[in-house]
C-alpha cells in the first residue's frame, strides 16, 4: 500500500497537469509577440495541422469552472466576437502564406454550444476558405447540454462536427446545487439522442470526482448514469480547486469538499466502474470503448496529451485563435491576450494577438517528451528516446531515470536498462513522477493544482 499523505507530503502536492511541457505558468510576457513571425515560418506546408477556437462566453456561470469564460446574458457580444476570430484566423492565413491541411478542429470554451447556427456557419465558412479539411478531419465540440436547441443542431451539422464533448461533471441535485449547476439526467440523455439522431458524431462525456458535497455513493451513481448513455469516451477529472486564480469558485465551501483520501478513493472506485462497464483506462483520467481511435492509440503507444487532454493528434503544429488560446509550434509556444477586449482590439486592427510565449531548448524538447510518455504511457522506453534523440544524446536523461528510481523511497517507480515505469499502483501519482522530469518548477507554490 502506498502512503499517500507522506508522498505529497515529501514530492509537493501542487504539480502541473502536464497538457503542455513547461507548462503555461512558465511561459514568458512580452516573449510571444516576439516569437511568432519566426514559429509561422516554421509550418511545414507537408504536415497537416490541428486548430482549436476559443468561445470565452457561457450563458451560466457554474461555480466550480477553471476554464477561461465570462457569463453573458446578450448575445451581441458573442457576435461581436466572432468578427474578431474571423479577423484573426484571415490575419493568421495570409501571414502563413499557404492554406495548411487539417487534421482536427476543437472548438472549446466557455460554451461554444451557445454559438447560433449563423456563428457557426460563419466560422466553418472563414476556416475552410483558410485552411485546406480533408473528409476525415476530426471536429470536435464542447457542449453544454443545457444550450442546445434545434438551431445548434444545426449550426453543429453546419461545421461539420464528427464528437461532441458533453459536460455533464455530477447528475446529484445536491452537488449541482453546490456548484450551481443544475442539469437533468433526462435533459443530458435527449441532447445526446439528439446529437447522435443528427448525424455521425462520437461522444465523449466529462465528468468530475473532488466535488463538494459528493459522496462515494452520489459519484457512483452519476457514473452508472454516465455509462447508461453510452459514450464512446469519458473523461473523468478530478476538480481543481484554485480560488486563488478563480475568484466563483470562493463560492463553494472548503468544507464540503472531500478529502484527500476520498477523492483517491472516489478516483478509483469510478475507475473501476468504467473499466467494470468494458471502458479501456486511458493515461490519468480518461476511459474509452476499445474500438475506439484513443483506446487503439493507447494500445499501440501513439496516444498524445495536449492542452484538450488525451487526443490521437499527433500535429506537430497547433494554432489556436482567440482570447487566451495558445499554439504549439515546433520550436515553442504562444499564448494569445487574455482579456478578451484587449484581444479583440488587437486583432480588429489587423494584428495577431500573442501575447506570451516560450522558446523550447533541447532539454525541454526531450523532457517534453519523456513527460508525454509518462503521461500517456507511464513508462519511458529507452530504445524510443535513442531512436528520437540519438543515443548519446539520450544517454545522461538514461542516468537520470536510473538515479530517480534509486532515490525513490515511496516505491512509485521501477527502472532497468530498458525502462523507467511507473508501477501499476501509482498511478495516480503520474503527475507528482512527471514533476520529477520539470526543471522548470521552481516550488511556484500555489500556481497549480492538487496533484490527486
Ligand atoms: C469548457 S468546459 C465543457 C463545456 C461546457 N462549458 C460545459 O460546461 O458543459 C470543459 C470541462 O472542463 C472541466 N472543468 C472545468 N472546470 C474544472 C475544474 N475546476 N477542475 C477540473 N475540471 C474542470 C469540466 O469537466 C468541463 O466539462
Ligand atoms: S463549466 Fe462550462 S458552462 Fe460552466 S462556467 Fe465553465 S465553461 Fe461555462
Amino acid at each position: 500500500m502506498l502512503d499517500a499523505a507522506a508522498i505529497l507530503n515529501r514530492h509537493g502536492a501542487q504539480v502541473p497537469r502536464y497538457t503542455s511541457y513547461p507548462a503555461a505558468p512558465h511561459f514568458g510576457a512580452e516573449t510571444g509577440r516576439a516569437l511568432l513571425p519566426a514559429m509561422i515560418d516554421c509550418i511545414d506546408p507537408e504536415k497537416p495541422v490541428s486548430v482549436y477556437l476559443h468561445i470565452p462566453f457561457c450563458d451560466r456561470l457554474c461555480w466550480f469552472c477553471g476554464c477561461h469564460t465570462k457569463q453573458t446574458r446578450r448575445y451581441q457580444p458573442v457576435v461581436d466576437y466572432v468578427d474578431s476570430l474571423l479577423a484573426e484566423i484571415a490575419t493568421m492565413r495570409a501571414r502563413i502564406g499557404f492554406a495548411p491541411k487539417v487534421a482536427a478542429l476543437h472548438l472549446g470554451g466557455g460554451s461554444p454550444s451557445l454559438l447560433q447556427s449563423a456563428e457557426f456557419a460563419r466560422i466553418g465558412e472563414a476556416l475552410r476558405k483558410a485552411f485546406v479539411f480533408p473528409a476525415d478531419a476530426e471536429i470536435s465540440v464542447e457542449i453544454d447540454p443545457s444550450d442546445v436547441s434545434a438551431d445548434t443542431l444545426e449550426g453543429l451539422a453546419l461545421l461539420g462536427m464528427t464528437r461532441a464533448s458533453i459536460g455533464v461533471q455530477d447528475f446529484d441535485p445536491a452537488v449541482q446545487a453546490a456548484i450551481n449547476r443544475p442539469q437533468t439526467f433526462e435533459a443530458t440523455r435527449d441532447v445526446i439522442a439528439a446529437l447522435r439522431a443528427a448525424g455521425q458524431c462520437s461522444i465523449n462525456i466529462d465528468a468530475l470526482y473532488g466535488l463538494p458535497l459528493q459522496t462515494p455513493e452520489r459519484l457512483e451513481r452519476t457514473i452508472d448514469q454516465v455509462i447508461s448513455l453510452d459514450p464512446e469516451r469519458v473523461a473523468l477529472f478530478g476538480y481543481a480547486h484554485v480560488p486563488w486564480a478563480k475568484k466563483h469558485q470562493t463560492m463553494i465551501r472548503e468544507e464540503d469538499l472531500p478529502g484527500r483520501e476520498q477523492r483517491l478513493g472516489d478516483a478509483a472506485r469510478a475507475s473501476a466502474k468504467l473499466t467494470g462497464a468494458g471502458y479501456a483506462a486511458i493515461g490519468i483520467d480518461h476511459f474509452a470503448r476499445p474500438g475506439d481511435p484513443l483506446a487503439e492509440a493507447a494500445r499501440t503507444g501513439r496516444l498524445h496529451r495536449n492542452f484538450q487532454g488525451y487526443t490521437t493528434d499527433a500535429c506537430e503544429t497547433l494554432i489556436g485563435f482567440g482570447a487566451s488560446a495558445i499554439s504549439r509550434f515546433r520550436g515553442g509556444y504562444v499564448q494569445n491576450i487574455v482579456p478578451t477586449a484587449t484581444y479583440r482590439q488587437a486583432v480588429d486592427s489587423g494584428a495577431l494577438a500573442a501575447q506570451r510565449g516560450y522558446r523550447l531548448t533541447r532539454d525541454d524538447v526531450i523532457r517534453g517528451y519523456m513527460i508525454e510518455r509518462l503521461m500517456c504511457d507511464f513508462r519511458i522506453d529507452f530504445a524510443a528516446l535513442a531512436h528520437g534523440f540519438g543515443e548519446v544524446a539520450g544517454a545522461p536523461y538514461v542516468r537520470e531515470c536510473l538515479r530517480l528510481a534509486a532515490g525513490d523511497r515511496d516505491g512509485l517507480v521501477v527502472s532497468d536498462e530498458q525502462s523507467f515505469a511507473i508501477r501499476p499502483e501509482a498511478k495516480p501519482f503520474a503527475r507528482v513522477v512527471a514533476s520529477w522530469f520539470d526543471a522548470h518548477l521552481d516550488g511556484g507554490e500555489g500556481r497549480y493544482s492538487k496533484a490527486v
